[in-house]
């Protein structure tokens, strides 16, 4: 048995919550100051229950081995998706004010919806289901139920836990909140765009195939710099 008690953990250091912001700078427009505060805490906690140094460490895939990024980390993918999902909340706020969309809880919720990954993506985690699923499964748990327990254990907001849980297909047996749905929406066209970009590996190609998305040639080498 593999006590989740026992498992090495880091130090939370102010160099680690340091470098949270360095990665994911968009956490500084969150105007209430503790969920601010709370967004840094969770990734450095959830860093510090894993193998990885920083956020952009974490590979840029959806899964681990599905759409993987041909390059970049993580980081773009999270920064890329909030984005994104402001749009989507500031167009709608922009043209219909009577909509209350919470843009802290977009904001939060983009920079946090994948904040389980580091513990589906640790490769000694993998390295561990993969030996025998049989014994706790493969994964055992989901980024977004991961990603739940992170929002729960630094005291976030239940607004952006659930974020969390649902952006992916966990959120398939509940009712997504507003903010939540433009988070996964946003979560969902961004690999999807990725792909018809040709940005990922063609591991991802069956998949965009059931989306009926061709990936397009990339730029050459002398275009892209
Ligand atoms: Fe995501």
């Amino acid at each position: 048995m593999y006590f989740l008690d026992r498992r090495p953990r880091r130090q939370i250091t102010q160099a680690l919550r340091d470098s949270v912001l360095e990665d994911l700078p968009e956490i500084t427009e969150i105007t209430h100051s503790e969920l601010r505060a709370k967004c840094v805490e969770a990734w450095a906690y959830a860093l510090a229950e894993s193998s990885f140094e920083r956020v952009r460490d974490l590979p840029g895939e959806a899964n681990p081995g599905t759409f993987r990024l041909r390059r970049g980390s993580q980081v773009e993918h999270l920064r890329g998706v909030t984005r994104i999902a402001l749009a989507i909340a500031d167009d709608f706020a922009a043209r219909f004010p009577e909509a209350r969309i919470e843009r802290d809880l977009v904001l939060a919720g983009g920079l946090l919806h994948d904040v389980g990954k580091p513990w589906e993506f640790d490769p000694a985690n993998c390295a561990r289901w993969e030996a025998d699923p049989s014994r706790a499964g493969l994964p055992s748990l989901r980024h977004p139920a991961y990603g739940a327990h992170i929002c729960l254990a630094v005291g976030l907001p239940e607004e952006v836990m659930h974020i969390a849980l649902s952006h992916s297909a966990e959120g398939e047996l509940l009712t997504r909140s507003l903010e939540g749905l433009i988070v996964q929406r946003a979560d969902h066209l961004w690999w999807s765009i990725a792909g018809g970009c040709g940005l990922l590996e063609e591991s991802g190609n069956a998949i965009l195939a059931e989306r009926r998305i061709t990936p397009r040639a990339l730029a050459s080498q002398e275009t892209q710099s």
